[in-house]
């Protein structure tokens, strides 16, 4: 029987911690599908393509990792793709109190699953999403923070908009 995870987020756009822990969750389970939220209610700098695409060329060292979307609940997702592990990261110990709420309602909503948490590596534990997009807005190199191809976009996005 083949291992199947499902790795949630906005990924607005995809970091290297993201891909630290999609190489990690490639390294427990036979298949992960990095799931791109679409919640319209969100604002997000990207749209769901750009951020698919990111996420595609960023993986494609790694055969296991399939890329999709999802709208609505997470855990009427898993049902449907008949899933039970969720991975999540967790950075830093605040992370804890929105993760463990997360964790808890999905659960509550689908018993059969369970979420499992990942460390990302220490060079990651400050990066998020929010912040390279503030530095690369500003100008400085965001190479350190994303693979190369966020990274032209990401100079494309924020040269365009000056
Ligand atoms: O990268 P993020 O923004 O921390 O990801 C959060 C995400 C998309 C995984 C989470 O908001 C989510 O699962 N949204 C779907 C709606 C849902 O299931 N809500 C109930 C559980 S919080």
């Amino acid at each position: 029987m083949s291992r199947v995870a499902i790795y949630p987020g906005s990924f607005d756009p995809v970091t290297r911690g993201h891909m630290d822990l999609v190489q990690r969750a490639c390294r427990l389970f036979d298949r992960l599908i990095v799931a791109v939220s679409t919640n319209p209610s969100k604002k997000h700098t990207f749209s769901v393509d750009a951020r698919i695409r990111m996420i595609e060329e960023s993986a494609r060292h790694l055969p296991q990792v399939e890329v999709d979307t999802f709208s609505g609940l997470l855990a009427s997702y898993l049902k449907r793709k008949k899933v039970r592990v969720v991975i999540r990261g967790l950075r830093v110990v605040s992370d804890l109190d929105y993760e463990f709420q997360m964790a808890s309602m999905n659960r509550r909503l689908c018993p059969d699953m369970e979420t499992v948490f990942l460390m990302p590596d220490e060079q990651y534990t400050y990066l998020a999403s929010s912040m390279v997009k503030e530095v690369a807005r500003m100008g400085a190199p965001p190479d350190a923070f994303v693979t190369a191809p966020v990274a032209r976009l990401l100079r494309r996005t924020f040269r365009a908009r000056k």
